[in-house]
């Protein structure tokens, strides 16, 4: 969408701004990368987004237009440090009369830009080098590598045809011409390799086997993984041959699960008040909802997902559900104020959540920075010190 003259160089201003901004908040740290926030417009790659409302009871977003905000407004918010999100659920979004979407979830967005500017910075980059981005998304981060590399450099698929599409004509629009791919990001782009880099920009359950082969030996994987319960954060592995290791950084972002990555409808099987095996637990539902402990939860548990429901009015029970397996662990509280899990199915569930648990208080109870990845052709794991410390497999 093209601004009016004055809007432009109210935007050129604003770019001014937000790169000065990410600069004194140490995510842009070298003149390249400041030169390409300085240049790319975001506004071209999202004329339109929604933004969450301040709606109480219910998450609620709400559409963000010239035409809903005013001009300016709009043109302020396109250059905050914010996410702005693009498609909920699959579907397109109707723009000749948008209205307000809630009960959704979101599956395209323009990424807030300290996060993609952390994220190029820490690709280590250098003139002359291939990326492979996957999630092209509204290709706001693909223009900034293709400004710092030039478009011949930058291959990006994005799994959406109508997202792809609209990123090409805001990318061909801003004078980028990088090689789009649509498809499923995870079969990587075989015609292209080897690339030096490869920079996700949606979260995976594991290392898609695909990317260690078209990423040259010494060349980086900088993605975020994640699973149903949350996200586990960062990863930059270097690639050696046909294995490839690495750390976890210090804090843990997070991107939309890839799409074909999807938690599945159903949770499974939900065992009724007699089943399972009880015993008394040693920890409560809270360490599924404290980051270091909920970290170690979801590694232990890797296709679990959770609730909390009050069973024929008696008190709130916490359901982890493990629907590949039809393994069950629930979490009722004892009248000592203690709590009694009943466990059920081929994985005992919250043993290893709490053994996961245990081995991390064990190890001081470390951020994720001291967590790390290894990946080969028959295994991947996630390791706590070092490759010959404590680990837990990722799914295959
Ligand atoms: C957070 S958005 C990307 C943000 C984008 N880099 C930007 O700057 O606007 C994530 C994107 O990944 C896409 N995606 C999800 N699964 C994918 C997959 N398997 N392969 C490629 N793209 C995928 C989504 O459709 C979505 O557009």
């Amino acid at each position: 969408m093209a601004c009016e003259p004055d809007m432009e160089t109210a935007a050129v201003d604003l770019r001014r701004r937000l790169a000065r901004q990410l600069e004194k908040d140490g995510w842009l740290r070298s003149p390249q990368w400041r030169a390409a926030v300085e240049a790319v417009p975001r506004h071209k790659f999202i004329p339109r987004f929604y933004r969450e409302s301040d709606a109480v009871d219910v998450t609620t977003w709400e559409p963000v237009t010239q035409e809903t905000v005013g001009k300016e407004e709009w043109l302020r918010l396109v250059y905050t440090d914010e996410t702005w999100m693009t498609q909920f659920d699959g579907h397109d979004i109707d723009w000749a009369d948008p209205k307000p979407i809630s009960n959704a979830t979101p599956t395209s967005s323009s990424t807030l830009p300290s996060l993609v500017v952390r994220m190029l910075e820490d690709l280590d980059v250098q003139d002359g080098m291939s990326v492979l981005e996957i999630g092209t998304g509204t290709g706001y981060s693909t223009a900034l590598m293709c400004h710092r590399l030039g478009s011949e450099s930058v291959t990006s698929i994005e799994t959406d045809e109508g997202v792809a599409r609209r990123a090409r004509e805001a990318l061909t629009g801003s004078d980028h011409t990088p090689h789009l791919v649509v498809g499923d990001g995870r079969a990587g782009h075989r015609a292209g390799a080897p690339y030096d880099r490869l920079i996700a920009t949606c979260g995976f359950r594991s290392i898609p086997p695909a990317w260690l082969e078209q990423v040259r030996p010494g060349g980086i994987i900088l993605t975020t993984l994640r699973g149903w319960m949350r996200s586990l954060g960062l990863v930059k592995l270097v690639v050696t041959g046909d294995s490839a290791s690495g750390w976890f950084s210090e804090d843990d972002p997070s991107f939309m699960v890839a799409r074909q990555q999807d938690a599945p409808e159903s949770l499974g099987m939900v065992p009724g008040p007699d089943d399972g095996t009880a015993r008394r637990a040693t920890y409560g539902p809270e360490v599924l909802g404290t980051s270091g402990r909920a970290f170690m939860a979801q590694l232990a548990a890797p296709d679990a997902r959770f609730f909390s429901l009050a069973l024929e009015g008696g008190p709130v029970s916490t359901f982890l559900l493990d629907s590949a397996t039809d393994s069950f662990a629930v979490l009722a509280p004892t009248d000592d104020g203690g709590w009694q899990v009943r466990q059920g199915g081929p994985r005992r569930l919250w043993d290893a959540v709490e053994s996961a648990v245990g081995t991390w208080e064990e190890y001081g109870s470390p951020n994720t920075a001291a967590f790390g990845v290894t990946v080969s052709r028959d295994q991947q794991v996630v390791w706590l010190g070092n490759p010959n410390g404590p680990k837990w497999p990722l799914p295959s």
